[in-house]
């Protein structure tokens, strides 16, 4: 925990009388005089305004990674910090609840994929739990698929720079606005998100007391080149190897067909992808079972295979793993390009390489190594040994889809295997817990037909229920607010703060009328969720972690 003492000790020994009290329910006024104290040299107001109950909160377009707003925020003062330190150039966005609903907590949300802007949608979730709520833009202003903005001061940025900047500065400027110290420090993010929660606890153990990782891109110098190698598995599209995205679906019925009763219950969710024994040839073309009109001729099925597998090179080095049978539904986040000039290239062309012509079919195992020795910006959170943060009381609440098509789920196994090496223990349960989810996409949502619970106050999940399917209040898991049981944040809180281990997460999923269809408690791996043997088995009571 952040407690500082000398105040805490300053407090015990004021006259409790009753102005005292009204006193630690005021904060400063919401204006930019209330701030500038504690600004560094290099760093100003930008703006400040007072949000309505009820209203929303963003920059628009002038916001290119984040154009959206917070929704239905509870009375807020909204904060806009612009920072110069040295090469160093970010802008931060504050919420600051009221003084009389601000619960001493701070919650810092992260961004997504390569997007540059201040994540105000997110950071509408934090005020309903209390926390005064900070989002950095990362050093840089564009959409998540644009990476032409990199220099070696942006990548810096983005790498870890502006976020551990507005970190600080953050906690100093709402320790100014409330007269008080923060309690407890948290982070939620996910994807990119996971990433840049793991990097800042890996070089700044103090500034969270708990961080909750989703669907973590942490491993930027061997993610990049994997999602080239994956683009020449199935390029170009002339050639026999080429699968095309339509006939994903067939390997996602495929997948379901042969794995769902395997891992011991029909329910359409694949709850054990690893351990899965998928027979491809079932649907080769002149293979008896496939069908003769929609099925994949022997050098697809090679692809398939290709895009399972890790990515191990000529040499026999794992790079990076490769995605889990489940995640074909999203395998067109990356294999759709007609032509490869998008994202699967742009990480040669603009961080490594500097040259906007580099082509696909130029890539070789050469460029993991360049990628090695380079490490554009820093990025790569591989510091796994994080004692440190651990000592301090610190935990990590890790989750990752098994339906996701966008990051491997097995990269989280492999983080949560590679912290056990580094710090030398078999266990990390007592303060690393990993949560995988079944059915689960991409940090959030299932496919339709799997229709798995996903919904656990995971970072950014309330956003998209609201923002996509206008459904929820902008925070925390629908129908179960605040509640440690469906919400992992909480779950993460209670642990850091209350010493109470979280042995489970209860996910949700609605049918379209907005009642819920299904429940399943998430465990802590190696553990599964397993059926009692009896109960609806859309009642998460009827399973237990084992
Ligand atoms: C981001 O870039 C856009 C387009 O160039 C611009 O209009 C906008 O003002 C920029 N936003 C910020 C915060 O600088
Ligand atoms: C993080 O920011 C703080 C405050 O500016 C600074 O003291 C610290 O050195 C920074 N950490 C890293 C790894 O840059
Ligand atoms: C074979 O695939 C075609 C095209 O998807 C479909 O229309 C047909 O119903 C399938 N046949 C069988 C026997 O499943
Ligand atoms: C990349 O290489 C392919 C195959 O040689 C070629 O068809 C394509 O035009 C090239 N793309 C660019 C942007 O040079
Ligand atoms: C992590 O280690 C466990 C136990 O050795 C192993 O079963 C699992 O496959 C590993 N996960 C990854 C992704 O390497």
């Amino acid at each position: 925990m952040v407690a500082v003492i000398v105040p805490v000790l300053w407090a015990l020994f004021q006259p409790l009388s009753h102005a005292a009290v009204l006193n630690c329910r005021q904060s400063k006024p919401c204006a930019a005089s209330s701030f500038t104290s504690v600004l560094p040299a290099g760093a100003s107001i930008e703006k400040v305004a007072s949000v309505a109950n009820g209203g929303s909160y963003g920059e628009g377009a002038i916001d290119l990674g984040y154009p959206g707003s917070a929704l239905n925020l509870p009375a807020v003062c909204a904060v806009t910090v612009r920072v110069t330190q040295g090469t160093s150039k970010y802008r931060f966005g504050l919420f600051l609840p009221t003084a009389a609903s601000w619960n001493s907590k701070f919650l810092a949300v992260g961004g997504y994929s390569q997007a540059g802007g201040i994540n105000w949608p997110d950071m509408g979730q934090g005020p309903h739990y209390g926390m005064a709520t900070l989002s950095s833009d990362l050093g840089h202003n564009s959409t998540g698929a644009d990476l032409s903005w990199a220099t070696p001061d942006t990548l810096l940025d983005w790498g870890y720079r502006a976020l551990n900047g507005s970190v600080f500065l953050g906690k100093a400027l709402t320790q100014a606005y409330y007269g008080k110290s923060i309690t407890y420090s948290y982070w939620s993010g996910c994807s990119t998100g996971g990433r840049q929660g793991l990097k800042e606890i890996q070089i700044s153990p103090e500034s969270f007391d708990g961080a909750l990782i989703g669907s973590a891109a942490w491993d930027t110098k061997h993610l990049f080149p994997w999602l080239t190698k994956l683009a020449t598995y199935n390029l170009p599209a002339s050639d026999p190897k080429h699968i095309d995205v339509a006939q994903f679906a067939l390997l996602a019925q495929t997948v379901q067909s042969q794995c769902d009763g395997q891992d011991g219950q029909a329910d359409n969710i694949v709850s054990s992808p690893e351990t899965c024994a998928l027979d491809l040839s079932a649907i080769q073309c002149g293979d008896p079972r496939a069908n003769a009109t929609n099925c994949l001729t022997a050098p697809q099925v090679q692809t398939a295979r290709n895009i399972y597998s890790d990515y191990v090179t000529a040499g026999g080095r794992f790079v990076h793993n490769g995605f889990s049978p489940s995640s074909e539904a999203q395998w067109s986040t990356f294999l759709s390009f007609g032509a490869p000039e998008d994202f699967d290239v742009r990480y040669e062309r603009y961080w490594l390489y500097g040259d906007p012509a580099w082509n696909w079919t130029q890539y070789t195992d050469a460029v993991v190594d360049d990628s090695e020795r380079i490490d554009p910006g820093k990025a790569t959170a591989d510091a796994y040994d994080i004692s440190a943060f651990k000592n301090r009381g610190g935990k990590v609440l890790m989750y990752h889809g098994l339906a996701d098509g966008v990051v491997p789920t097995k990269s989280s196994g492999l983080y949560y295997n590679r912290t056990a090496a580094a710090m030398g223990t078999p266990s990390l349960q007592d303060f690393f817990r990993l949560f995988y989810v079944p059915g689960m996409q991409h940090c959030w949502f299932t496919p339709p037909e799997v229709n798995a619970p996903w919904a656990f106050g995971g970072a950014g999940q309330a956003t998209q229920l609201l923002a996509q399917a206008g459904f929820g209040q902008g925070w925390s898991t629908p129908g179960f607010l605040g509640n440690a049981k469906y919400d992992a944040l909480v779950a993460l809180m209670n642990w850091v703060e209350k010493g109470t281990a979280v042995d489970s997460v209860v996910a949700t999923t609605w049918s379209s009328t907005g009642a819920v269809a299904r429940q399943r408690p998430l465990c802590p791996w190696p553990k599964k969720a397993v059926y009692k043997g009896n109960g609806n088995k859309n009642d998460a009571g009827s399973w237990s972690c084992a």
